[in-house]
């Protein structure tokens, strides 16, 4: 709902998906907000609705916002900026070679911005960016004809359940100099239940970069233990669920897998590695905990080639492309690295995937329009994403539709077959 005290000029850019659920979110909160990026095509497919990425809620609660007249959209840079009192900077930071962070499309952005702006702004970013980005960008602005003040407001959305994690946030970080545009920030969210953290643009940064780089290390923690299970005969559900009940270690980021893919965990670590060894400082856990993830993702791979199988003209079907379920994101994408090894060593693979199967399109990988088609006929499954369609299945599918099946869970998921007589099952850590 609009309301007249919540007049002010928010303009976001950048409309990927944390640009975009930062729009609709402000709207649930009663702002308007003007999204602006240089892509117009999908800008035009915003204006009518049409969203190039699935998140639970997003496409409907888009249209709510077109439909109340709370969203615009733009690929005008003196529209979008002319009169900003506001400026989220949602941009994606990607990695270099060297794991550093590319801040090409961060600072084309800024270039905009200084070119346009005809008014003192708060500029808000939301990206995530080396440490010090905020404070160097501050003292940039230190001689602009405008008074710019540079904020620091780290997004913690996970994939899958973006709008809820906005709408329910286990904490607000804002960092900055200037206590008066922390202030306009901070009543920006008063809507939501959840605790402040207020502090410095660096270590607000370093917040971001921390969190993420802890989950990181969380998941190849459990992967090392996982395989330790399975060397002295113990099993990771039970190992797992014992340590949970600790408090001190927490119920989540302890599930065992092929390790963590995505845009977001692999980029981060490796960029505050990148940060610690340009100060002169080794950053051995991150290290460790990127290098696990690395030799993770090809274990069940390893096991073949260990166990002397040959998969030339071996048939592998192949269930999950995305990063994780809910998602229909495939960077990073664990399936992939694995599906590329398949076809080097002279596998044929089908492939299967509820929600990512138009973002992917790779020679020689035939694409199934449902999980029952992708494993008839075949001899090898690998699951890689936990769709729930996945978790369902039967030993009765895997056995009427497969010709001797053998399957490989990377996310020890399939509960109904993991302990099957019938069907050669390998999961992890167990
Ligand atoms: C991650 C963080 O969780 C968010 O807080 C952060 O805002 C976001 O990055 C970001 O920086 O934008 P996301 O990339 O959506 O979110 O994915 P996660 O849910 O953290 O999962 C990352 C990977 O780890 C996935 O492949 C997932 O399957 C895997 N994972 C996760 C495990 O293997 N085990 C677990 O216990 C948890």
């Amino acid at each position: 709902m609009w309301e007249e005290d919540k007049k002010i000029n928010i303009t976001i850019v950048g409309m990927g998906y944390v640009g975009i659920i930062q729009a609709v979110g402000l709207n649930i909160l009663g702002y308007k907000t003007k999204c602006f990026d240089i892509d117009t095509g999908k800008i035009d497919n915003y204006k009518q609705g049409e969203i190039h990425i699935y998140e639970e809620g997003l496409k409907e609660q888009l249209n709510d916002s077109l439909r109340d007249g709370l969203i615009e959209f733009t690929s005008d840079v003196n529209s979008a900026y002319q009169n900003a009192d506001v400026i989220f900077i949602c941009v994606n930071t990607p990695e270099n070679d060297d794991g550093s962070s590319n801040l090409k499309y961060f600072y084309q952005a800024i270039e905009g911005i200084k070119n346009t702006i005809r008014k003192d702004c708060v500029l808000v970013i939301k990206s995530t960016v080396p440490v010090q980005t905020g404070e160097k960008l501050q003292k940039a602005f230190s001689d602009f004809a405008f008074k710019v003040n540079v904020i620091s407001n780290p997004e913690f959305l996970s994939q899958g359940t973006a709008l809820k994690d906005f709408l329910n946030p286990q904490r607000i970080v804002i960092g900055g100099a200037d206590q008066e545009s922390i202030e306009k920030i901070k009543q920006l969210y008063t809507g939501l239940d959840s605790p402040f953290v207020i502090t410095s643009n660096t270590n607000a940064e370093m917040i971001k970069y921390a969190s993420n780089s802890f989950l990181a290390l969380k998941i190849s923690f459990i992967n090392d233990i996982a395989n330790i299970c399975e060397r002295v005969g113990a099993n990771i559900n039970d190992v797992t669920q014992g340590m949970k009940l600790d408090a001190r270690i927490g119920d989540r980021y302890l599930k065992e897998g092929l390790g963590f893919g995505g845009s977001c965990l692999i980029k981060d670590t490796m960029s505050l590695a990148h940060t610690a060894t340009s100060y002169g400082y080794k950053p051995q856990t991150l290290i460790s905990a990127l290098e696990t993830n690395q030799k993770q993702i090809y274990k069940f791979l390893d096991l073949l080639y260990m166990s002397n199988v040959d998969l030339y003209g071996k048939t592998i079907a192949v269930l999950g492309l995305a990063f994780k379920k809910n998602s229909d994101d495939i960077r990073h994408s664990i399936a992939i690295k694995n599906i590329l090894k398949m076809l080097e060593l002279g596998a044929k693979v089908k492939v299967y995937d509820p929600k990512a199967m138009e973002k992917f399109n790779c020679d020689g990988v035939n694409k199934c329009t449902n999980v029952k088609s992708c494993l008839e006929n075949f001899d090898y499954c690998f699951v890689f994403t936990e769709w729930d369609e996945f978790i369902e299945l039967e030993e009765q599918d895997f056995v009427s539709l497969m010709n001797n099946p053998v399957v490989f869970d990377g996310r020890n998921c399939l509960k109904n077959i993991c302990n099957s007589k019938i069907i050669k099952y390998y999961g992890i850590g167990v």
